[in-house]
């Protein structure tokens, strides 16, 4: 029985960790460039809309649908040649770091 709860306890302690390093390397990678037109913290800027506190599920189709071409909106050009340039693993970090700000 304690041998199934020390498994679990470090079984969370992996996954959590693992996920709030997603958080900071996609913090990284926001302020890399993500930042000069969505803001410092994702708030958005005249035309460039909110990145932060959306879900993450949502940030990772828009990311994938950019990257592929697609048109979404009326600047979608930007985004386009913005996401051409991301890796899944890329868009998985930032995923996480802009769904857990806001
Ligand atoms: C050159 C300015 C610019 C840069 C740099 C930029 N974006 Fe964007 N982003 C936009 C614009 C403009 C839109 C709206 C596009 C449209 O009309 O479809 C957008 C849309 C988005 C959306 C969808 C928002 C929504 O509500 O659907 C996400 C998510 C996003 N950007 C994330 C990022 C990330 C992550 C980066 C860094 C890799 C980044 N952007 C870099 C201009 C930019």
């Amino acid at each position: 029985m304690k041998i199934i709860q020390l498994v679990c306890v470090f079984y969370l302690l992996l996954v959590s960790n693992a996920f709030s390093s997603d958080i900071d390397a996609g913090n990284e990678r926001y302020h890399k460039n993500c930042h000069n037109c969505h803001g410092p913290a994702g708030m958005g800027v005249a035309s460039y809309p909110k990145v932060a506190g959306l879900e993450s599920n949502y940030i990772i189709d828009r990311l994938n649908r950019y990257r592929s071409g697609e048109k979404i909106g009326s600047n979608s050009g930007l985004m386009i040649s913005m996401a051409r340039k991301l890796s899944d693993r890329e868009i998985e970090i930032l995923a996480a770091y802009l769904s857990s700000i806001n």
